[in-house]
């Protein structure tokens, strides 16, 4: 019923060169396959354009890590949704836990984004997750149901096509960590359940909520195969080729 969506996350990674060689071996990898889900690459900004030209028979969707809040203007430094568009960009990631600590971004950034994102016609996954401080004092549950509702009720026009969530647990980014199935399964199911009260049944009966966290080949079929769980939100292992098309290959399995 849900399509999975496998996303790359290549953070700081990957100049238009090394960026627009990396989706040309993922695609050749992939060449002559139908996948039954989804599986998208977010480059730098400045890479975007390179990896749009790797178009032939390539299956890759292209998103990007972030967008400006504001439409237009006197804003030094920023990439509107609209040029994103016009490169070819279907989906925007906003909310990471990286963008949160680093820039300091807050919910009321995140909706600005997000609804920019939605009246253009295009795709938003929105990242969300407990610090292991927060797990180990036992308020996971609460700081992502506060994650959730600061932002989902004041989206214009959300959802279950042009909104993806992604639970992020921050202890299991980049550390080689990864959510025990029994701890994704719970916390997808609990999101899904706040989303049920703040968007409907329906809406949440169909979005889809990526785990993000130390997600490779060897873990991606057990978790992508859950329940509750619909792709993953990949940063380390979208790095190379193999490792990427390896989490693809996992997603495609759980579905056997
Ligand atoms: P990781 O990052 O796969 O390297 O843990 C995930 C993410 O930050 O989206």
């Amino acid at each position: 019923m849900r399509r999975y969506l496998v996303a790359g996350n290549w953070k700081l990674n990957m100049g238009p060169a090394a960026g627009r060689a990396l989706a040309a071996e993922v695609a050749e990898l992939l060449k002559g396959r139908t996948l039954r889900g989804d599986a998208l690459v977010c480059p730098p900004f400045l890479t975007i354009p390179a990896v749009g030209e790797v178009a032939d028979g390539n299956p890759l969707l292209l998103g990007s890590q972030n967008c400006a809040d504001k439409a237009q203007g006197a804003y030094t430094g920023e990439v509107s949704v609209e040029m994103l568009k016009e490169a070819g960009v279907q989906y925007v990631i906003i909310a990471h836990s990286e963008r949160r600590e680093y820039q300091k971004e807050t919910d009321d950034l995140f909706v600005r984004k997000i609804n920019l994102i939605l009246e253009a016609g295009l795709k938003a996954i929105f990242c969300f997750g407990e610090v292991l401080e927060e797990r180990q004092s036992g308020r996971a549950e609460e700081v992502v149901r506060a994650q959730l509702t600061g932002v989902l009720p004041r989206l214009e026009n959300a959802n279950a096509y042009n909104l993806v969530l992604a639970y992020e647990p921050v202890w299991a980014i980049g550390t080689g960590e990864t959510a025990t199935p029994e701890i994704a399964q719970q916390m997808h199911a609990f999101t899904r359940g706040v989303v049920a009260e703040l968007m409907g049944e329906e809406v949440a009966g169909y979005m889809r909520i990526l785990y993000g966290g130390s997600c490779k080949p060897g873990n991606a079929r057990e978790l992508i195969g859950l329940p509750d769980v619909d792709g993953g939100l990949i940063g380390g292992a979208a790095l190379k080729a193999a490792d990427f098309v390896g989490i693809i290959d996992g997603a495609e399995a759980s579905l056997d």
